[in-house]
């Protein structure tokens, strides 16, 4: 076709669409969406290109879901109790619909995606039923129901990344934003229900994290955490054509450490976090690129699971206590002074008594700054669900998960006594929540500190903070 000759057909078509634009903005036009997140940032983060949709279709948002119109869900599957938990919310909603019959409520994410349309039979109010990879067709599943139908799309999608829509920042301080890279996890940890809620991995493409992140710091953001159930395979390779002129770096596309260093680059003034890291796959390279600059965080989210290397085998976590502590020593040697979280479960499969103990003498050799600690909870259709018999009792597992609550909490007020009388550098997030006399922020080691407000400076903004005392979860201090 010759370019440069306008196209009658496309004209056509381009009022057509127009038109119905028009139609569509008409029929969703004012009506409120309600929607309320669980789960891990992922969820979060996804619900914000939900509201997107949307929002692009003429929705607005309300914060209260008894006037709201559409009222969404985003759940999670991880553990039995967060399933609960969103059973029970479900059944709140169920009295602002019996006021209000028009409401729809959907459920979308990981249970959504692990439950189908059997959600539809076990929880009677709900009209609409959707899986992570599907919230492209968000209208059409409304209209559905508007036509007096339940609608369900639990499709997983090997490609949708959701890169070219910019997500709406719901419940925002202004300062802080998730940005996700990548979707799914191609791991079989053998506790774990995550690549059956949320499929294949694949990545995103970096121009489009880039922007991303362009835009939100010349909105005033200052930091963004990069989202991946396992950042650290990050990969993203062009499609090569024919056509296209490609670079020799084009070719080899782009890796988690390389994305990081994309991302710190846009400025000096925006603050780089990531999670989660995964112990078999962050390289050194990773780890010489977060030391080269000040700006990606002194901060690495390492989930250790267990410390006994037979429950990591068993867990399918494909490395073991040695390759673990060896991983340690390299953040150490690399990024001294570089803080550690970890998630631990307690109670795997025919854990023993000994077993347990190397869980806790790994928590004494890493010293953890902070960590999210679990009691085993089995999921349906996971390895470990057809393969070991959750055998461990429950007071047992509880007793467990209380030793490593506790050795925890000694080493979360070690770490943070570690900083008093050191100067940090804190990014300003608005007020305490104990007082609006103080403001609080993160320090680049991801420590809460809390020091007293001044009209010289406000949120969005650096300040050094000297640092006096430290309760056990938080440090408190002056700006100097
Ligand atoms: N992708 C991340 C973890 C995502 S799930 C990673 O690989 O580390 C977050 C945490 O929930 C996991 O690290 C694990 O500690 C915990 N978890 C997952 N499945 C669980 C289960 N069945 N029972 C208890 N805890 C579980
Ligand atoms: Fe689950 Fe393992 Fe994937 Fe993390 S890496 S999401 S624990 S399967
Ligand atoms: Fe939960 Fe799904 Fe995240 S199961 S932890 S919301 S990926």
């Amino acid at each position: 076709m010759d370019l440069l000759t306008p196209d009658k057909t496309h004209d056509e078509s381009r009022q057509g669409e127009a038109m119905m634009l028009e139609q569509t903005a008409e029929k969703y036009n004012g009506r409120k969406l309600y929607i309320e997140s669980y789960g891990c940032a992922m969820n979060f983060s996804d619900s914000e290109i939900v509201a997107s949709i949307l929002l692009d279709k003429g929705f607005e948002t309300t914060k209260d879901y008894n006037n709201a119109d559409v009222v969404f869900i985003n759940t999670c599957s991880i553990r039995e109790n967060a399933e609960q938990r969103v059973r029970n919310r479900l059944k709140e909603f169920t009295v602002a619909k019996v006021k209000n019959p028009g409401m729809i409520v959907g459920v979308l994410g990981c249970m959504a995606e692990r439950l189908k349309a059997k959600f539809l039979e076990e929880e009677k109010l709900v009209d609409v039923v959707v899986g992570p990879d599907a919230y492209r067709d968000l209208p059409n599943l409304i209209d559905q129901v508007d036509d007096g139908q339940k609608a369900v799309n639990v499709l997983l999608s090997r490609e949708e990344t959701y890169a070219d829509i910019n997500p709406v920042r719901l419940n925002t301080n202004g300062i802080n934003a998730f940005v996700s890279i990548m979707r799914g996890c191609d791991n079989m940890c053998s506790f774990c229900v995550v690549p059956f809620t949320r499929g294949r991995e694949r990545s995103r493409d970096p121009q489009s994290i880039i922007k991303e992140c362009t835009d939100l710091f010349n909105q005033g953001y200052r930091e963004v955490t990069l989202l991946g159930q396992n950042v650290d395979s990050y990969k993203w390779k062009p499609e090569v054509t024919e056509a296209a002129e490609i670079s020799i770096n084009d070719i080899a596309g782009v890796n988690f450490a390389q994305l990081l260093e994309m991302v710190a680059l846009i400025n000096p003034d925006l603050r780089v976090r990531f999670s989660t890291s995964h112990p078999k796959d962050i390289t050194d390279e990773v780890l010489y690129a977060i030391a080269k600059y000040e700006n990606i965080c002194n901060y690495i989210h390492l989930p250790v699971q267990s410390g006994n290397s037979r429950v990591l085998d068993l867990m399918n976590r494909t490395y073991d206590r040695e390759w673990y502590m060896e991983r340690v020593n390299a953040i150490r040697r690399i990024i001294p002074g570089c803080a550690i979280s970890t998630d631990v479960i307690a109670g795997f499969c025919t854990e023993t008594e000994e077993e347990h103990q190397e869980t806790l003498s790994m928590m004494d050799f890493v010293q953890y700054d902070y960590a999210y600690m679990f009691m085993y909870s089995e999921r349906p259709g996971t390895l470990a669900a057809k393969r070991y018999a959750d055998d461990i009792p429950e007071a047992v597992k509880n007793r467990r998960l209380n030793e490593i609550v506790n050795k925890q909490r000694a080493h979360s007020h070690l770490r943070l006594q570690e900083q008093v009388g050191k100067v940090q550098r804190v990014l300003i997030e608005g007020f305490s929540k104990k007082s609006n006399l103080d403001y609080c922020g993160r320090s680049n080691n991801n420590a809460m500190v809390v020091f007293p407000v001044s009209e010289n400076y406000k949120p969005g903004q650096y300040v050094n903070v000297l640092i006096d005392r430290c309760t056990t979860a938080t440090l408190i201090g002056r700006v100097v």
